[in-house]
Parts: structure tokens; C-alpha cells; sequence
């Protein structure tokens, strides 16, 4: 797997097609564009068609024909023939638009050196089209008709020497996070301290790994709202009528892959498998995507932000895909404070650890269930980590729902996969 660590979700998505597919290896790219850099028109420069979804885009010539398609909001699609579309921003590295029977996702252009990464968000790398089967593959480029001004940001170094040092724990962060709030416990993890602090930030996502906040949170629709009303108080597809539809808790170890562990922990409970352990067995390490070729494999069929579009989720739109369709991938920002979680339901509790130099990460998880206790009345979700089951409440977390704790009600992924018969 190629690691940029600095997009869980995206990665989870992409990577969930690289998995799945097996083909290429998309890692997630360090461009940092916006909902408003992508709105407008845009003009796609397509090559030859024909090909099946091993084309290789990187070597394809575009300009055999082109397509004009202007992106409105908050997710309207249309082209110069008048065909009514779907576009998503895919958080903040590319964008999805699916319009007269095609799907065409790119990623921004960015150009980088040592220090800084340059985002060229009015145009694309070559990008991906395909029809809504996912027959009859092409490549394109993408240009937008107005001029966004290059976007410059700082590149944090991969690890710098402070993050070489063993962690080691800090009774008075412990003492002063139990301090501070009652709704949770922190504790120390005699396990953590084995990994260097680079290690422990590699399993929560990675540095420099940020959620862009969202410009335009999409406003919940009365509908949605009353049928969110409508569900039990209380969900847990790990007991759906007595029956578990969740496998064990995994441990990622200290690589950087949350976002596969998320993934296909929503597959495996919607679906019976993907690539089987046995075949490709997990090893904690960089490898390329892929796996053994005669692995049986399952396939992802629809798969998409949950609400609808990037910027479109909600409490309430989570609420109704996990019960309906079953758990999904989110992901949050981790404060040091969240390493420390013993149980009780998270909140970030303001305190820094002053020794720490961690910095904010974003991690991608499982989502499994929700409730609300009964003493305190606080709302929570119910949501699955991969730092092996003697973390938290036996690998799961809860953690405050109904006010996008941590971003957690940000970006939210779903994938229906098709059963293999
Ligand atoms: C795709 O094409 C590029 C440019 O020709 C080449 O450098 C690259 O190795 C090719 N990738 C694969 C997987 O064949
Ligand atoms: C991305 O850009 C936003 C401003 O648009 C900035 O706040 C954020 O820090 C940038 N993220 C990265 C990883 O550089």
C-alpha cells in the first residue's frame, strides 16, 4: 500500500479501488483544494475509449474529443447537452462527477518539492472515466475555463528527530484529562510505550493529516430529519437480534494503514469476505497494493460520501446508512488525549500533554452503532479502532454524537459491495 497517510478517507475510498481492483497503485497526493476551487465550469480533454479499467492514464494521449461540464452547488452536474448531473468534491484532493451514464474522477494537479506542495486546483492529473458499469475506460484531463491562483502550503517533513524517541507516558496528562472531565477515563498503555511517538502517530493517521472544515455543511432535509427520528435509540451491529455481523478487533500495528482497516471492516460486515486473509495476510508494513493475483476477490458496486455528496453529511444521514445498509467508514481528528482513552464516551478534553510533540492526526475508523446513556442522556456512536481489542472498551470507542466531535460527523464513507456467487 502506498502511504501519504495524510487523507484516511480518501484513501479508504481510493485505496478501496485499488484494493478491489488491483490494479495501479493511487496513493492519496498532498493537493489541498476547495469546494470553490472545483465549482465552475471545466472543460475534460478525453482520450480514445475502449479500454478495460487497467488503462494506464499516466501514458494515454487526451484531446480526442472533449466534454464541457459545469459544477454548481451544492452537487449539480450539467454539460453543454443539457444532461443533468452529480458531482462531489473528493475531500480536498479531487472530485467525482457522474452525468449522461459516465463517471470521471480525477485528483488536482500539484506539483511539490522538498518544503512546499504547490496545488494547481484548476486542473487535474490525468483522471479516470468510465460508464456507470464500469465498462469502456478512457482517460482524461481536466482544465477549468477560470483561473484559480496556485495554492502554496508548507510540507511538514516525514519525521523529524523528537519523533524518534521512545513515548513515554505522563501521569500528570493522565491525571489531568480524568481532572478535567468526567465522561470518560484516560489511563496509561503499558503498550504504547514500546513504539517511538512516530510509530503511535503513524496508527492514528499519520502527521499533518487534517479534515478540512467544512465551508458548506449541507443543511439536513426535513425528511431525513423525521425518518433519523424515527430509529430506536440504540444501535449495535455487533448484536442485531443476537447475532455479531462485526469480525475481532484488529491491530494495525504502528503502520499507517487505519484507513484499509476501516474499509474493510465495512465491507467484511455488509458483505462475506473481500480478499481472503489467508491469501494476502496482513503484515503491518508497506507493500504494494494488490496482492496475489489469484486471490478471489469481492467488488465495491456503489460507493459514495454518506449524505449524498462531500459536505453533505450529517448526524442524522449517518444514523439512517448505518442502519439501513450497515457500518461505514468516518474518520476524526485524534488529539493526544484520545491515545489515553480507557472508556466512557470521548470528548476532546482541551488538555495538552506540554511534552508531546504530537500533532493532530486523522484517523479512519469504523462506525458500528449509536446510543445514548441513560444516566448522563449523552448521545454516542459506537465505533470500532483497529489498536487491538485491550485498547478502549475492548477495541471499540464511544465518543459524543450530535455536534461533529472531533469531525466525526464530517466525512463519513459508505460501499455496497456485490456479493461474489
Ligand atoms: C504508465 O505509463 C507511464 C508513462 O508512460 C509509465 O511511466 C508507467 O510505468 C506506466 N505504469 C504502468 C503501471 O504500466
Ligand atoms: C489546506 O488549505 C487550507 C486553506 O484553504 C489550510 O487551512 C490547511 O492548513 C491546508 N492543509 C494543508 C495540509 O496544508
Amino acid at each position: 500500500m502506498k502511504m501519504r497517510l495524510n487523507a484516511g478517507l480518501v484513501s479508504a475510498l481510493v485505496c478501496a479501488l485499488v484494493l478491489l481492483w488491483a490494479e495501479g497503485s493511487m496513493g492519496d497526493t498532498p493537493a489541498n483544494c476547495t469546494y470553490e476551487d472545483l465549482q465552475g465550469t471545466w472543460v475534460f480533454q478525453v482520450s480514445a475509449g475502449g479500454h478495460d479499467q487497467t488503462v494506464n492514464c499516466s501514458a494515454e494521449a487526451t484531446g480526442v474529443s472533449s466534454v464541457t461540464v459545469t459544477l454548481e452547488k451544492l452537487s449539480v452536474a450539467t454539460d453543454e447537452l443539457g444532461n443533468v448531473g452529480f458531482f462531489t468534491l473528493v475531500y480536498n484532493q479531487g472530485f467525482e462527477v457522474v452525468i449522461n451514464g459516465y463517471k470521471w474522477f480525477a485528483f488536482f494537479k500539484y506539483t511539490e518539492d522538498r518544503l512546499q506542495v504547490t496545488s494547481l486546483c484548476d486542473q487535474t492529473s490525468p483522471g479516470w472515466v468510465h460508464d456507470v458499469l464500469g465498462h469502456n475506460w478512457a482517460c482524461f484531463l481536466g482544465k477549468k475555463l477560470k483561473a484559480v491562483a496556485p495554492r502554496t502550503d508548507y510540507k511538514p517533513p516525514l519525521s523529524s528527530r523528537s519523533l524518534q524517541q521512545p513515548y513515554k507516558h505522563n501521569m500528570d496528562f493522565i491525571d489531568a484529562i480524568n481532572g478535567a472531565q468526567s465522561s470518560w477515563r484516560a489511563a496509561r498503555y503499558e503498550e504504547q510505550e514500546g513504539l517511538s511517538l512516530e510509530q503511535l502517530q503513524r496508527r492514528a493517521g499519520g502527521p499533518a493529516s487534517h479534515i478540512p472544515r467544512r465551508v458548506h455543511p449541507a443543511p439536513v432535509r426535513a425528511d431525513v430529519a423525521k425518518m433519523a427520528a424515527a430509529l430506536p435509540e440504540h444501535w449495535d451491529w455487533r448484536n442485531v437480534d443476537g447475532v455479531n455481523f462485526i469480525s475481532p478487533v484488529r491491530n494495525q500495528g504502528s503502520c499507517g494503514s487505519c484507513y484499509s482497516f476501516a474499509t474493510m471492516g465495512m465491507l467484511e460486515a455488509r458483505d462475506f469476505g473481500v480478499v481472503e486473509e489467508a491469501c494476502f495476510p496482513y503484515t503491518g508494513r508497506d507493500s504494494p497494493c494488490g496482492g496475489p493475483r489469484d486471490c478471489g476477490r469481492t467488488y465495491a458496486a456503489a460507493y459514495g460520501y454518506v449524505g449524498g455528496f462531500y459536505g453533505g453529511c450529517s448526524e442524522a444521514a449517518m444514523m439512517l446508512e448505518l442502519v439501513a445498509n450497515g457500518p461505514m467508514g468516518v474518520s476524526f481528528e485524534v488529539y493526544p488525549d484520545f491515545m489515553t482513552y480507557r472508556g466512557g464516551i470521548y470528548h476532546h478534553s482541551g488538555v495538552a500533554d506540554p511534552f508531546s510533540p504530537f500533532e493532530l492526526t486523522n484517523h479512519a475508523v469504523l462506525l458500528v452503532g449509536f446510543g445514548r446513556c441513560r444516566r448522563s442522556g449523552q448521545k454516542f456512536w459506537i465505533v470500532k479502532n483497529s489498536w487491538g481489542a485491550a485498547w478502549g472498551e475492548g477495541g471499540y470507542f464511544r465518543i459524543r454524537r450530535g455536534g461533529d466531535e472531533c469531525a466525526i460527523e464530517s466525512i463519513a464513507v459508505a460501499a455496497t459491495p456485490i456479493p461474489q456467487l
